[in-house]
């Protein structure tokens, strides 16, 4: 049950406007509320004006923290990979594993393919053999319609490929659909997709209704929906790190080869474990998702590929690989990624902008090699410290600076905790009590406040 009235015209208020029936009803101190949101928004009015025009119903900016992983090298460039992340020790793992493989050659990646898939659900309750007869009239009717849409894309090199039926019809009465495919060039290519595939859904149901060759069912052909599909397998970037078992190191004791074995069983756990495997594949979006958004890309769409990927054997598993043998050292990734450089928002967001340019004005396919080396350095890290240290090690030391800033403390508190916790474990409890001492008259004031 919901209570009194839903406000009408909100999205129509100005944003004090909208930040004021906010803070007036959902907060107990709404000046207190209202003076921290606007706080938050960028002085220069008309670079907030391009932020605002993204989403609807904005109040406030919500900020992450944008930082770099430098020492990237990818098929013998150096980069400077830009990451947007709140996670603490994501950058820093990335940037670790990036200078770990700097002095081992770097990252080979390659772009396998590149083809994005479109789908015409429809629902047809005659022979569904009359229509795949003329398929072939049905696509260049189709295609012709539609030139107007697809012509800017076919002169940067992309356009639209393979038409495909497929019958549901077993599962989903009446349902059918055509599977078409898409190159994108440099775009990641959701609008210009979805575009097309609305125009041909037109042309489709009124060429069918119109001609009297597709019998009396004709007049009961529908389209259900048109829409691109987010699991793009032939849309496939591999990237691998490679070395001598010797070269690896040794760390702590355990020898090369012992970090080589323990290495390889903990990726062939996330094989065949779907819980390991998610954990694993959570690790590696750490990376990827991070540089995904730090270039406006549409990272839901990403993981949602990623995620399907995994699961394409009918069981979930780890998007990466390796192989211990003949002395040599083998780690790779596979996964689909479906990214651009140009549309969206990829050039409209300032910071992006930024990203783009720090990374060399990089093709799509360039951006596809460089995200998903970060995605194997991401996960590179977090095996390389699960099987030797443990992750909370390092994870709660990057945690230290955030649990010292919920407990408000000062500089120096932050100065002095940095150097205690350098070798004690760090927990909340700890952290708390650290400051309590430091903070208590009888403390050691020594580098504390002041
Ligand atoms: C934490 O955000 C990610 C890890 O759990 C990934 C993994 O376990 O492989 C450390």
């Amino acid at each position: 049950m919901t209570k009194g009235k839903p406000i009408s015209g909100f999205s129509k208020l100005s944003k004090r406007g909208k930040l004021k029936w906010i803070v007036e009803n959902f907060f107990i101190d709404p000046e207190r509320v209202m003076k921290e949101l606007t706080s938050f928004w960028l002085p220069d009015q008309e670079k907030q004006k391009v932020l605002d025009r993204f989403s609807e119903n904005t109040i406030s900016n919500f900020h992450l923290p944008y930082g770099v992983a430098p020492n990237f090298v990818i098929n013998g460039r150096t980069y400077c990979v830009p990451m947007v992340t709140e996670e603490s020790s994501v950058v820093a793992a990335a940037a670790k594993s990036a200078k770990y493989w700097f002095s081992r050659g770097g990252f080979t990646a390659e772009v396998l393919s590149t083809k994005k898939i479109g789908q015409i659900h429809f629902i047809w309750p005659g022979d569904i053999k009359v229509i795949e007869s003329r398929l072939d009239d049905l696509r260049d009717r189709m295609l012709s319609e539609a030139k107007s849409l697809t012509y800017n894309m076919e002169r940067r090199g992309g356009g639209v490929g393979d038409f495909t039926l497929v019958d549901f019809s077993d599962q989903v009465e009446h349902t059918y659909q055509l599977r078409i495919s898409f190159e994108t060039a440099d775009s990641m290519g959701a609008n210009f997709i979805n575009s097309v595939l609305e125009s041909f859904a037109k042309t489709f149901v009124y060429s069918i209704r119109g001609n009297h060759q597709f019998g009396e069912d004709r007049h009961r052909i529908e389209v259900l929906m048109a829409i691109l599909s987010n699991y793009s397998p032939s849309c496939l970037v591999r990237s691998s790190v490679s070395c001598g078992i010797e070269e690896l190191g040794s760390f702590g004791n355990y020898s090369a080869h012992d970090l080589a074995k323990r290495f390889e069983k903990a990726i062939n756990i996330a094989r065949v474990d779907p819980y390991r495997a998610t954990t694993h594949n959570k690790g590696i979006f750490n990376g990827i998702d991070a540089v995904v958004l730090a270039t406006a890309n549409d990272f839901r769409a990403v993981e949602a590929n990623g995620h399907a990927y995994a699961a394409r054997s009918g069981s979930y598993q780890s998007l990466t690989q390796c192989t211990v043998g003949d002395g040599k050292f083998t780690f790779w990734i596979e996964l689909p990624l479906s990214v651009g450089t140009i549309g969206g928002l990829t050039k409209l967001h300032p910071l992006a902008k930024h990203s783009l340019e720090l990374l060399g004005n990089p093709t799509a396919k360039e951006l596809m090699q460089i995200i998903a080396s970060m995605g194997l350095a991401q996960n590179f890290a977090a095996i390389k410290s699960l099987i030797t240290t443990g992750i909370q090690q390092g994870h709660m030391q990057m945690h230290l600076v955030n649990i010292l800033s919920h407990l408000q403390a000062s500089e120096a508190e932050i100065k002095a905790a940095l150097k205690h916790f350098a070798n004690q474990t760090v927990s909340q409890a700890a952290v708390r009590d650290f400051l309590c001492i430091l903070r208590s008259p009888v403390g050691d004031h020594s580098s504390s406040r002041g």
